[in-house]
């Protein structure tokens, strides 16, 4: 199993380009087996999750080719109506295959996904969005079972207890685009994900409107084609190299991180002290000194985002002053915080919540990742700690950041990828 292994305390500086959006791929790789004929897609980024789902598609009977970012499926031989437990649990963005698995062969057979390590992770919201397009939907045995009987566009409403739900939202636009009549969807996901999916959908000949917004209104067409794509910019790649940048006091320009994505991200920043603007196309982040404690709620989009707040709190351990982290998505993301506090980090935690008084410095140890977020948040603390920082069980960061430790050397940090060999058993 890989380590990481970090010697803290060399400034970040030059430039680095992100990569493509994760979450934008994995449901877009999904809908092409919506379409009859094959699509081409650009920039995908080269993950554990993306090779993975790649590997979906063909255990659904699909031709995918996948190489130097560029992902090709065919989708004329999709034909399997089940995807099996251990797809599922593996990654849970498998069950976007609800969606082409009912609309395009008429029944599906797919696992429910259980909890994760960041929380529960319940899919009410998926099933209400298929309810509601008329599928017959039962839980048998653990798996979602569904059969197009008829199904027929309709109204559904998505938001669930903790906001709007990006994976229902992608799961039911993908249903209705081939669903006869119309379907409204409220409470609907604003993300830019959202966004990149419905750009996909509407280039292979989908009739939608909304994008962006709280209500999307689709017309269900009959048929789809494939079509050339190209996945947006990971954001949260950006802000991850944003909150590196900052924590070393350094100075790096972040291609292809767009700002106006990054907002909430953004104005956080420039509370704790640290100049970030647009320069020649690309994203300028430089720091001087500690950054300034700061307060923020994760929310949905546009709001700061849960998937940044870990590598945030790392920058924060270091702040001057006291900061308060509220979790609303994911109440129980909060386990870097044992790891960071291992690091020298005060943190102290009451539910949904995580008070943070920063301190001068941080100190490197060995510490395991917990899940892609937080191991993020591991490397940017053990970016500015003292001495040295080994991550264990990095196969979770490997999920979501495509050659973390080439791009971080780039930008001077001292960091290295160790392999540790399988105790051998006798
Ligand atoms: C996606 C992202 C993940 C990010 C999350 C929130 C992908 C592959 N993953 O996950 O990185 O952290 O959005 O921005 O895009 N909920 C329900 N019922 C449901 C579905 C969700 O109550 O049926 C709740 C969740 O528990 C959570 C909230 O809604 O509290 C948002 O979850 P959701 O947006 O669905 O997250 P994912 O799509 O799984």
């Amino acid at each position: 199993m890989d380590r990481l292994v970090i010697e803290g305390g060399y400034r970040l500086h030059g430039e680095v380009t992100v990569s493509g959006a994760k979450n934008a791929a994995l449901p877009i790789m999904t809908a092409a087996l919506l379409a009859e004929t094959p699509s081409i897609i650009h920039n995908v980024p080269d993950l554990r999750d993306t090779r993975m789902m790649a590997e979906v598609l063909r255990a659904l009977g699909a031709k995918v080719e996948f190489e130097n970012s560029t992902l090709k499926v065919d989708p004329s031989t999709f034909s399997i109506t089940e995807a099996p437990y251990d797809m599922v649990r593996k990654m849970r963005a498998s069950v976007y295959v609800l969606a082409p698995m009912v609309t395009r062969l008429g029944e599906a057979r797919v696992s429910l996904p259980g909890g994760c390590a960041i929380g529960a992770r319940p899919i009410d919201l998926h099933l209400r969005g298929l309810e509601s397009l008329g599928a017959d939907v039962k839980l048998e045995h653990g798996y979602i079972v569904a059969r197009n009987e008829k199904m027929q566009g309709g109204e559904v409403l998505l938001t669930g207890p903790n906001g709007s739900s990006v994976g229902a939202t992608a799961n039911t636009l993908m249903m209705a685009v081939l669903t006869p009549g119309t379907t409204t969807i409220r409470g609907a996901a604003k993300e830019p994900e959202i966004i990149d999916l419905v750009g996909y959908l509407k280039a292979m000949g989908a009739q939608i409107d909304g994008a962006g917004t709280s209500t999307l209104k689709i017309e269900g067409v009959s048929k789809l084609k494939g079509v050339k794509y190209s996945i947006i910019p990971d954001r949260i790649e950006a802000g991850t190299f944003f909150a590196a940048a900052a924590i070393t006091e350094g100075d790096c320009r972040v291609h292809g991180a767009k700002l106006d994505q990054l907002e909430s991200v953004i104005d956080k920043m420039g509370e704790m002290g640290v100049y970030i603007s647009a320069e020649n196309g690309s994203v300028r982040v430089a720091c001087d000194g500690p950054p300034r404690a700061a307060s923020f709620r994760t929310l949905p989009y546009p709001g700061f985002p849960t998937d940044m707040q870990a590598q945030f709190m790392a920058l924060l351990c270091l702040a001057d002053g006291q900061s308060v982290i509220t979790e609303t998505i994911y109440p129980d993301r909060f386990i870097h915080v044992s790891e960071f506090v291992r690091m020298g980090a005060k943190v102290t935690l009451s539910p949904g919540q995580a008070i943070v008084q920063g301190v001068p410095k941080l100190s490197g140890a060995p510490v395991m990742a917990s899940d892609l977020r937080a191991s993020a948040a591991l490397v940017v603390a053990g970016l500015a700690a003292d001495g040295v920082t080994d991550i264990h069980r990095v196969y979770h960061i490997d999920r979501g950041y495509e050659r973390i430790e080439e791009k971080l050397q780039g930008l001077g940090a001292n960091i290295r990828r160790v392999q540790t060999p399988r105790p051998v058993m006798d």
